[in-house]
């Protein structure tokens, strides 16, 4: 669990997702921007009941480890989201985050890529990796920031758009 304060001083609190939390994250995803889902690569439209059996299987399945933001005040609400998965490899981590669209710009990125760093050492991660969409300037300009790398160029398989993937070993210095 951490506390951050954003760049307009909301304070933010970053901990690992619960069960509990499938109603407001429920919320955040309708508030999504199609954009922003997009972007994020997840799906543009599920029913709430397949969004609640997907939280569900994010808390329990081991090779995923998810986490929320939620500011403050005036009261809590659920702005961001962000996992860090170890399909394959237990040392290589697929990470990917998205913020809601009235966050966007004060900060929270860079704080949610501090924390992944982090909680990946602590995981005993040593490569962390992400898909991100050519054109996905913000989010390309914030994985340069914390000295990601492009790795190759790939056609996502559910768009089938151009992609590539970015990489970053877990101890570089940030
Ligand atoms: C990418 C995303 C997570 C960034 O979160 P954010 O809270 O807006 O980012 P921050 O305010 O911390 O900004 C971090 C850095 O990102 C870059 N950035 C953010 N918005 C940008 C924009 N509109 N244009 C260019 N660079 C931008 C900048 O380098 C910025 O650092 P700086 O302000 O010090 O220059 C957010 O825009 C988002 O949710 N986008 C949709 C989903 C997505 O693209 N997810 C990533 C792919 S998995």
């Amino acid at each position: 669990m951490k506390k951050v304060v954003l760049t307009d001083g909301l304070h933010v609190l970053i901990r690992p997702q619960t069960l509990e939390d499938a109603g407001e994250l429920w919320r955040l995803y309708s508030s999504l921007s199609r954009q922003t889902r997009l972007l994020a690569g997840v799906p543009e439209q599920m029913s709430e009941q397949e969004f609640h059996e997907r939280m569900a299987e994010n808390v329990k399945n081991k090779n995923r480890h998810r986490f929320v933001c939620i500011v403050q005040s005036p009261e809590e609400k659920f702005i961001g989201y962000f996992g860090i998965d170890t399909p394959e490899d237990p040392e290589t981590g697929w990470i990917f985050l998205f913020v809601q669209d009235a966050y966007q710009g004060k900060g929270l990125g860079k704080e949610i890529l501090k924390y992944i760093i982090e909680k990946a050492s602590s995981l005993g991660i040593k490569t962390l990796k992400c898909q991100v969409d050519p054109e996905n300037t913000p989010a390309i300009k914030l994985y340069q920031r914390f000295d990601f790398k492009k790795e190759k160029e790939l056609i996502d398989s559910k768009t089938k758009k151009l992609a590539y993937t970015m990489y970053r070993a877990v101890s570089s210095h940030q």
